[in-house]
């Protein structure tokens, strides 16, 4: 069953410069209890679709279409009292600055303590006995309510952020980069932790994260975002082993535990569009090897090319051959090489 479903939804930023276009049309949809992942490089628009669910976009950013479907209500058409109370409560979100999420100023246990404060009458005691289990479900000792941010590791401080988002066992956690600026054994655990919190509290995750390694531990289904817009979408597996668009193909080129037949790194030459103003034709033409004339005049549209499964190619029909060629770095190296 659906819990959340984006529809067609497009956000601009308003900038001296003109409007930055830094969602174009994004439709996806998340599952009760289901975990998504959406991948894609830096500046694709993966926060500004995080933010434009929530409705915490900076102000020179507006919504121009579409729709956020939560539970059946469209976010994008409530204001922002309404807002506030789903905030936290129904949905909430780790963001991508989460180790400077807290305030140095209050202890950690009274920082959640104001969270549940804010959105539920419960006295005192309540409060700090619903923490001191949730401190315990995220790994951090009870005895450390009293502590400040800084005697936090980095780690830990994250782990108090997860027990934030879960006080109030929401049922949608969206999650931008939770684990980015921590080590990888360090991730995993949290990933471990987080995994075993939704055994017993049946949330569902939406995760964005440069790591497509992440996602494939850790998700159902995933979106590859590029330039704004989705570009392929589906069941995990499903999109890794048989991926259809060229920009899925050369991000697994360039993450090793993917790789399955070799583990020589191959990096996508060259760097995303800044999305300002109108764009014409498809926005990884500039990058793709596989790129013709009709690539940079027409944008391809999702095309569905499996169960559940959807790419925005206008060359799927030659997915055998793409493949095969993605697979050498010699076709990244010139990336206006031959099809
Ligand atoms: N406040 C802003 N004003 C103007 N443009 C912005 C603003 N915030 C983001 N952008 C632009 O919107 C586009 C999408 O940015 P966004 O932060 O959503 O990308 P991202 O995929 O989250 O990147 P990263 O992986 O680096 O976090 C980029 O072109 C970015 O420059
Ligand atoms: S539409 Fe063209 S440019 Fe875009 S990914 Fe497909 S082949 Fe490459
Ligand atoms: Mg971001």
């Amino acid at each position: 069953m659906t819990l959340l479903e984006i529809k067609d939804l497009s956000t601009i930023f308003k900038t001296r410069r003109g409007d930055v276009n830094a969602l174009d049309g994004v439709s996806l949809s998340v599952d009760h209890g289901c975990n998504f992942g959406l991948v894609g490089e830096s500046g694709c628009g993966k926060s500004t679709l995080l933010k434009s669910i929530v409705g915490v976009l900076p102000p020179n950013a507006a919504v121009t279409g579409g729709q956020v479907l939560f539970d059946g209500r469209d976010l994008t058409k409530m204001d922002e009292d309404a807002l506030r109370k789903i905030r936290w409560k129904e949905i909430s979100m780790i963001t991508q600055s989460a180790l400077n999420a807290l305030d140095p100023v209050y202890t950690v246990g009274d920082q959640i303590a104001e969270t549940i404060r804010i959105h539920e009458k419960a006295d005192k005691s309540t409060v700090r006995k619903r923490i001191s289990q949730m401190f315990g479900l995220v790994g951090i000792d009870a005895k450390r309510f009293n502590e400040y941010p800084h005697q936090f590791s980095g780690g830990m401080r994250q782990r108090a952020i997860i027990a934030m988002s879960l006080i109030l066992e929401p049922k949608l956690v969206i999650a931008d980069e939770p684990t980015t600026s921590l080590d990888v054994i360090v991730q995993d655990q949290i990933f471990t932790n987080i995994r075993r919190l939704q055994r017993s509290l049946g949330f569902s995750m939406f995760l964005v994260t440069h790591d497509i390694a992440v996602v494939i531990e850790n998700c159902d289904r995933i979106g590859i975002m590029y330039g704004g817009k989705i570009m392929e979408i589906g069941p995990v597996a499903e999109v890794v082993s048989r991926s259809f668009h060229p920009y899925t193909m050369g991000l697994k080129n360039s993450f090793p535990n993917i790789v399955d037949r070799r583990c020589e790194l191959i990096s996508i030459p060259g760097v995303p569009p800044t999305l300002m103003g109108t764009l014409h034709g498809c926005r990884f033409a500039e990058r793709c090897p596989f790129a013709a004339d009709i690539c940079r005049s027409h944008s391809p549209v999702l095309t569905r090319i499996g169960a559940d499964h959807h790419a925005a190619c206008h060359f799927t029909d030659r997915v055998e051959s793409m493949r095969e060629k993605a697979a050498r770095a010699g076709t990244w190296g010139d990336s206006h090489s031959s099809r």
